[in-house]
């Protein structure tokens, strides 16, 4: 039906019309042994979450709400390198079906002029210390206007239609993400984080400037030098002492 050439992601579709949070129902079929690569997508999320435990606002027919079960056969490390992997199949996505250059703001953001037009979600199921799957979480805004915004996400969140002044055909947007999401999950699966890191890096607005990430415990001000093989980032500060960040919120300032 979307004119797949996947071999596995999007191959399985559970679509729902309205839902608390696909991310919820992925996790129950991840559990139940769905395949890798089954995908959960919603037209509405009652109850949308984002990372340290947002609500993320979902609206009816406007968006992608969508999430992604893998499978790598992985230590759970390694985790951090899937978001970074599948916001670059987003921005790629977007680039191929629009005249828009999206950026990626560590780890998971997708920037449009500053505001957010993405965010990537990444959980786990594990045991011991290795990865039974990844459920990959994808919000995109997508047809939204901006007199639809809540005034309180008016100056941080755009659309992509908002961005590009033209009306998005969803489901072309999401044979993009499934194809190039494959694509590179495949280069990784086989020649490592190497190939994916220097593309990520490529779209990356922190990198080489200075920025302040703000953990749960502390702030710390510096210039980001880009991120390591296991996807952390690394900030110089002042004195020339080098942080590893391994989750934050970051200003760009
Ligand atoms: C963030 O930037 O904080 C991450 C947002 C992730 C939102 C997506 S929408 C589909 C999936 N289901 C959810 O409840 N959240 C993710």
């Amino acid at each position: 039906r979307l004119g797949l050439k996947t071999k596995f992601i999007g191959q399985s579709i559970h679509y729902k019309e309205s839902v608390d949070s696909t991310q919820k129902i992925a996790h129950r079929l991840a559990y139940d042994d769905a395949p890798e690569g089954t995908v959960v997508i919603a037209e509405e999320q009652l109850l949308g979450r984002g990372r340290m435990d947002r609500a993320w606002h979902s609206p009816k027919y406007s968006g992608i709400w969508m999430s992604i079960i893998l499978r790598p056969n992985l230590p759970i490390p390694k985790a951090p390198q899937l978001t970074l992997l599948t916001a670059v199949a987003v921005v790629q996505a977007i680039e191929e079906i629009t005249s828009l250059s999206p950026q990626i703001k560590w780890p998971n953001d997708i920037l449009m002029n500053g505001k957010k037009v993405t965010g990537i979600l990444t959980e786990l199921q594990a045991e011991a210390d290795r990865i039974i799957s990844i459920i990959i979480g994808i919000g995109i805004n997508v047809n939204q206007k901006r007199e639809e915004y809540p005034d309180e996400l008016k100056d941080i969140a755009t659309s992509l239609s908002i961005e590009s002044g033209e009306q998005i055909n969803r489901s072309v947007l999401i044979r993009g993400i499934f194809n190039r999401l494959e694509h590179l999950y495949e280069i990784y699966l086989e020649n490592g984080f190497y190939p994916i890191k220097l593309l990520w890096e490529s779209y990356a607005i922190s990198i080489g400037k200075t920025i302040t990430a703000r953990t749960l415990n502390h702030t710390i001000r510096g210039k980001a030098l880009g991120i390591t093989e296991d996807g952390v980032l690394q900030i110089e500060d002042e004195e020339g002492k080098i942080h590893s960040v391994y989750s934050a919120d970051i200003d760009l300032q």
